[in-house]
Parts: C-alpha cells; sequence; structure tokens
C-alpha cells in the first residue's frame, strides 16, 4: 500500500448515499508519476493489443451517431498522445492493472482504504483503466454492467447521470447489454436530459453512481486523462448472471423473464443456465461482431484516420 492516501476526501454523507445516488469524492492521483505524459507514452508504446479498444465518434453537434474501433498501428506512445490531442478519439487501455503491476499495487492500495472508509465495502472482483481523450471528444449514453469508479486525472469533462429505472433503462437493455458487451446499444432520448444530473469533473475528483445508471460524457475542448475502475461486489455479481440468464431466456428462447431475484432458486436454476450458454455459437457470434477493427490512426497526419477495407465475412 503506497505511503500517501489515495483518497483525499470523503464525508459521512458520501459513504451514506454511496451507491444510491452520484457521489463525488477527492482523490490524489492526478499528482502521480504513474500519469504523466511520460510514463503514458511508455505505456502506450508497449501495450498488448488485446487489452486495448481505440474509437472514433460522431461530433458533439448532433453530427450522426458513430462509434467506430481503430487501431494504434504501432505508433509510438508520443505520437499516439499527439493524434489524441488533434483528433476526436477515444483510447481505453483496459486491464491496465494486469498489464502493469503499478497499477495493480495502485489499485489494492485503493480498495484497500475503500474498505477502511465502508467497512461493509467488498470487491470479489476488480480490474482498472486508463481513458486517454481528445478535447471535444464524447461517449455516448450507455450503461456499464459491473460497478464503477472513474477518477478524473488531467482536462475537464461534463458527465450526464440518468436514473438507474425505467425508461432510461430497461431490463432487456441491460440483458442485451449483458450479452453483446455493448454498452452504448441503450435507447436515448434528448429529453432525458431533464431528468440528469451533470456534472463538470476535473482533476482531483471521483464519482461513483448507482448500478446500471446509464451516463454519458462529453469533453470539454482540452485533452482528458481519467481512471476507470470496474468492481464487483456479490450483489453486483449475482445481478450479472440474471441479467445474462434472463438475456438468453428472452432472446435465445423468446421467454420473458418475469424475476430479477437474486437470491432463492430461480437465482441459482439462471446462474447455471448462463454458464452453460456463455460459449454457445449464437452468443459467440454477438459479441464477436463488434469487434471489428475499421481504421488505423494515420502516421503522417497525426489526429487523421485511415479507413480500412471491410473484413470479409
Ligand atoms: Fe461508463
Amino acid at each position: 500500500m503506497s505511503e500517501r492516501a489515495i483518497i483525499t476526501k470523503f464525508d459521512d454523507k458520501d459513504s451514506i448515499m454511496w451507491g444510491n445516488e452520484p457521489v463525488c469524492i477527492g482523490h490524489s492521483l492526478h499528482q502521480s508519476p504513474l500519469f504523466s505524459s511520460d510514463t503514458l507514452a511508455e505505456l502506450i508504446e508497449s501495450y498488448p493489443r488485446e487489452h486495448y479498444n481505440i474509437f472514433s465518434m460522431g461530433a458533439q453537434n448532433g453530427d450522426r451517431w458513430y462509434w467506430r474501433q481503430g487501431d494504434l498501428d504501432g505508433m509510438s506512445g508520443k505520437d499516439v498522445l499527439q493524434a489524441i490531442a488533434k483528433g476526436r478519439l477515444w483510447l481505453n487501455l483496459r486491464n491496465v492493472n494486469k498489464v502493469d503491476k503499478r497499477y495493480a499495487q495502485l489499485l489494492d492500495g485503493l480498495m484497500d482504504e475503500f474498505s477502511g472508509r465502508m467497512p461493509g465495502f467488498k470487491a470479489k472482483r476488480k480490474g482498472s483503466g486508463i481513458l486517454i481523450s481528445s478535447p471535444m471528444a464524447q461517449v455516448y449514453y450507455h450503461v456499464d454492467l459491473p460497478g464503477q469508479l472513474l477518477f478524473q486525472i488531467a482536462g475537464r469533462k461534463k458527465l450526464y447521470f440518468y436514473p438507474a429505472h425505467k425508461p432510461f433503462i430497461t431490463h432487456e437493455a441491460l440483458e442485451r447489454t449483458a450479452i453483446t458487451g455493448l454498452g452504448v446499444d441503450v435507447g436515448f432520448e434528448p429529453w432525458y436530459d431533464e431528468y440528469a444530473r451533470v456534472q463538470d469533473f476535473e482533476p482531483g475528483q471521483m464519482v461513483h453512481w448507482p448500478h446500471f445508471a446509464p451516463h454519458r460524457v462529453v469533453n470539454y475542448d482540452v485533452m482528458n486523462v481519467s481512471m476507470t475502475v470496474d468492481f464487483s461486489t456479490d450483489p453486483i455479481l449475482r445481478a450479472q448472471m440474471v441479467n445474462y440468464a434472463n438475456g438468453i431466456l428472452r432472446h435465445g428462447f423468446g421467454w420473458t423473464p418475469r424475476s430479477r431475484n437474486i437470491n432463492g432458486v430461480q437465482f441459482w436454476s439462471k446462474a447455471v443456465l448462463q454458464k452453460t450458454f456463455r460459449n454457445v455459437p449464437w452468443i459467440k457470434k454477438q459479441k464477436t461482431s463488434n469487434e471489428q477493427i475499421e481504421f488505423r490512426l494515420d502516421r503522417s497526419a497525426l489526429g487523421q484516420i485511415v479507413d480500412l477495407p471491410a473484413a470479409a465475412e
């Protein structure tokens, strides 16, 4: 565990509201050398292909909706950072705790601090990632299946949190997300914003929001660095299994699931069902169809992208 506390501001009200409403606390990660430009450039340069995603998306001014996935094409870490600074890109270095031990230690220390502050808090699974994103980039309305913490390290963005209930999020959308792994495939209406909690997000702040609360993110005109932590407590793991099993029942068998219980006989039969069906071909196909690489970064014009020919079916 590090000598220096990661969490710098956490009030009694934050532990009371934790999980019920979006909570904003203070942290010190924006001062850590683990997130300096040099460290990030080195990390990017050796990052394993299977653990990162880079996306390009539509502009914030109501441009058409798209969310395409690309490839860094072996560019130097410094050039990737330059490309992100100039383009409209969103780099997600997933599983950074698995890729680099220093971030694993950071994550362990962080979770210890949370357990110290909230004695009932126990994550059975945890992971972290680093997000590096362009000025004016955005992440569309979506839902995450694990619990989430978001730390702002550099730059400024605006966060929109929506209620974790209908019509903002439906059981069908959660089940579809569980099966496709595509969190941005959730219906959105512009008037939902009237019901959103909106927050400017600055270095030194961390947010946690209620499980299954949809959200979206828009960057201000500055490059952003953030760290994400995903975690699953026992109830979160059980809710995920129910989503998966109900998704199989609804989309695979045409049944309408009636229960979302995370205890009892119905839960345990679903726990078996989702495990049994996890690798059947139609589910695998849904997942892999979202993994197509459609562009690469342009080495000769940093910030631009080059479309790749569509992969043969
Ligand atoms: Fe998210």
